[in-house]
């Protein structure tokens, strides 16, 4: 191909044959056209890729903004796109989604059967009194009865709220309560790295502080005792087996702006926060994102190995393949389980062509050296993918060359829960710098501003922002409109003006070539081994622990997790600090919220640096444990 430009720094080139056959050719083209005219190009693409019930009156409704409507009055059903249609094609005997346990218990579903289970277990659903717009809860492993009950909440309309099956206790019961649901899904337990993790219980005792659900509906996986409450708890596969299981179930005619999921994730300050994505918007972005960044073929074998609990697995693992009508490979375990082989044998047995995983999965993976994946055939690869955190450029290299035999492009995707889908990345076109997510998807209008707002230049840091509405943006934070305008649009836009301006947490710099280099956040919100997790939830449960009076956490670099929690505590009055102690207070993390967000250290302090209004300062904290300067301390109360 021929590089127009002369780019600076240490560039990766895409290969002939992935320029030849790419989904979207020329990049600069389209993203020109869709900001010259964004609800045009959208309407157009919306128009020709999914069926509709009923034409929408308007693409963008930007009357209410930050509240925007998306496809206005169009009737749609995501699931109608994603299975329904593609029963009335040759796709209806096409595999689906080709499951391996653990334990390497096999299952693969075809379009026709997976549809079939759908609409099956949402007949369930509905006999249970599950209406559209309610919500209900679903916490499990990576097993295909989680995408199955998904897709059925959406199919008869009911909104899903997916716990990632590595929260616990209280995690778990604040997202049920702030949800409102009346239904859990779950499962007896999920295999991870041999073991048993013991879903059930830790729904029963959620449960024992959510006493507002009504229904537990127990998927059988591990086949471990549980503990079935007369009344409320009911075996998956025995409704399944009843005349209620209807496979006759109609797909609920929604309108695009119906809500189709909540999803919690951590923010600034406070508790989780329900982000709520649509059917029409959120159908169009993330289907149109796969196919042009990952470049899906019909004969694909795609495998994104994130969680469904994440909005990663939500947006690639669930919704878009399907769309797509592709076929996806969903794995439940670890990595390294049995040995650190694993994913490689995945990638040869089933002929994986697409990988797309997060950078810590690759740095955990690396550590193993260069054998393991050797040992495997992995031609069938044509091109990869890194979400999560920043790809620090050797992982970015090694996958490179190991995993792609220095073939496969890495497709580095920028994006967040709220965003619904990719808004930074390469498409297989864009010549690569291992570390950069490259451009913005095409009609993605980004900027890095300053304190005032204003564009800095280029090379240098700044807040990264978005100046222009997306199909598969956010539409509000569940039951608290107030904090989705506080959060996102307050900082910079200019209501008065009518501009409008979302922020994203994230700090970024422009390179003299216009590639976008994502540093991380600049907010509370730490990153561990990819997982999102707020500051605020693992100090209230340390907080809930009897021996700690107060408590501040704190991200800090990790090699292979990108960053791991550190917590400062002060104890309660005649309190004695111990290692015995150090170990409670991290198993009560891992029992409250989680073990992803157990601290990996905790130190017993006397003080913790706080504003004069009381506020924790957490960027003190983080320049005295990196050594760092601690900048300015006008506002510190000491
Ligand atoms: C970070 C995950 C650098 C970023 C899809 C963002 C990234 C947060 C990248 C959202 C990337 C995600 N390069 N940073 N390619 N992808 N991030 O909501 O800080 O779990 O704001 O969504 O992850 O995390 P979330």
């Amino acid at each position: 191909m021929s590089h127009q430009q002369e780019l600076h720094g240490e560039v990766f080139y895409p290969p002939e044959h992935i320029v030849a056959q790419a989904n979207l050719p020329d990049y600069e083209a389209q993203h020109q056209a869709m900001l010259a005219d964004l609800a045009g190009e959208w309407g157009r693409i919306a128009e020709e890729n999914f069926e509709w019930f009923a034409p929408w009156e308007k693409t963008l409704d930007e009357s209410q903004a930050p509240f925007y409507k998306w496809f206005v009055g169009g009737k749609v059903n995501i699931v109608h796109n994603a299975l329904d249609r593609h029963l009335k094609t040759w796709r209806r005997n096409k595999v689906a989604l080709i499951w391996e346990g653990e334990n390497y218990d096999q299952r693969s579903l075809t379009y026709h059967q997976l549809a079939r289970e759908v609409c099956r277990f949402a007949s369930v659903l509905r006999a249970m009194g599950v209406q559209k717009g309610d919500r209900v809860t679903i916490y499990m492993g990576r097993v295909p009865e989680i995408m199955i009950a998904m897709l059925a909440c959406a199919k008869i309309g009911a909104v899903h709220s997916v716990v990632y099956g590595g929260f616990s206790v209280e995690a778990l019961h604040e997202r049920i309560e702030d949800s409102q649901s009346k239904v859990v899904v779950t499962a007896d337990g999920a295999w991870l790295r041999g073991k048993v993790v013991q879903l059930k219980k830790i729904v029963d005792e959620a449960l024992l502080r959510s006493p507002t659900v009504q229904t537990v509906i127990v998927v059988k996986r591990t086949g471990e005792d549980v503990h079935m409450e007369p009344g409320r708890d009911l075996w998956y596969h025995e409704l399944m087996k009843l005349p209620i299981a209807d496979a006759g179930c109609h797909t609920e005619i929604m309108d695009a702006e119906d809500p189709l999921f909540l999803l919690y994730t951590s923010g600034t300050t406070g508790k989780p926060k329900a982000i709520l994505h649509t059917h029409g918007g959120y159908m169009v972005g993330v289907a149109t994102t796969l196919k042009w960044v990952f470049d899906l073929k019909e004969e694909d074998t795609w495998w994104c190995a994130a969680d469904p609990g994440w909005i990663t697995g939500h947006s690639y693992i669930v919704y878009a393949p399907l769309l797509l009508g592709v076929t996806s490979v969903m794995y439940e375990g670890a990595p390294n389980h049995p040995f650190p082989d694993r994913w490689w044998d995945i990638v040869e047995r089933h002929g994986v062509t697409v990988l797309y995983t997060a950078p810590t999965a690759i740095r955990g993976l690396m550590r193993f050296g260069d054998a393991w994946p050797n040992r495997h055939d992995l031609s069938s690869l044509r091109l990869l993918g890194s979400v999560g955190e920043p790809i620090n450029p050797e992982a970015w290299k090694w996958y490179y060359r190991v995993i792609g035999g220095e073939r496969c492009p890495i497709m580095d995707t920028w994006w967040q829960t709220e965003t619904g889908n990719f808004m930074i990345t390469p498409l297989p076109v864009t010549p690569l710098k291992p570390g950069s997510a490259t451009k913005p998807f095409p009609g993605v209008d980004v900027e890095i501003v300053d304190e005032e707002g204003d564009p800095v230049a280029a090379n240098e840091e700044g807040y990264l922002i978005v100046k222009r509405p997306w199909p598969a943006m956010l539409r509000t934070i569940y039951g608290d409109p107030d904090r989705y305008v506080k959060q996102y649009w307050e900082r910079f836009s200019e209501p008065e003006k009518g501009k409008f301006i979302y922020m994203t947490g994230d700090s970024a710099r422009r390179d003299e070539d216009g590639y976008i280099w994502v540093i991380g956040r600049v907010d509370d919100v730490i990153k561990v081994s990819g997982y999102r997790l707020g500051t605020a939830e693992i100090e209230s449960a340390l907080v809930s622990h009897p021996a700690v009076a107060e408590a501040a956490v704190i991200g800090v670099p990790d090699e292979v997790r990108g960053s791991v929690i550190k917590a400062y505590c002060i104890l309660r009055a005649g309190v004695e600090p111990s290692p015995r102690l150090v170990e409670e207070l991290r198993e009560h993390v891992g029992h409250e919220v989680g073990p992803i967000a157990k601290p990996s250290s905790i130190e017993f302090v006397e003080k913790l640096p706080k504003t004069r209004s009381g506020k924790i300062m957490r960027r003190v904290l983080k320049a005295r444990a990196l050594g760092q300067d601690e900048g300015d301390l006008s506002t510190l109360e000491e």
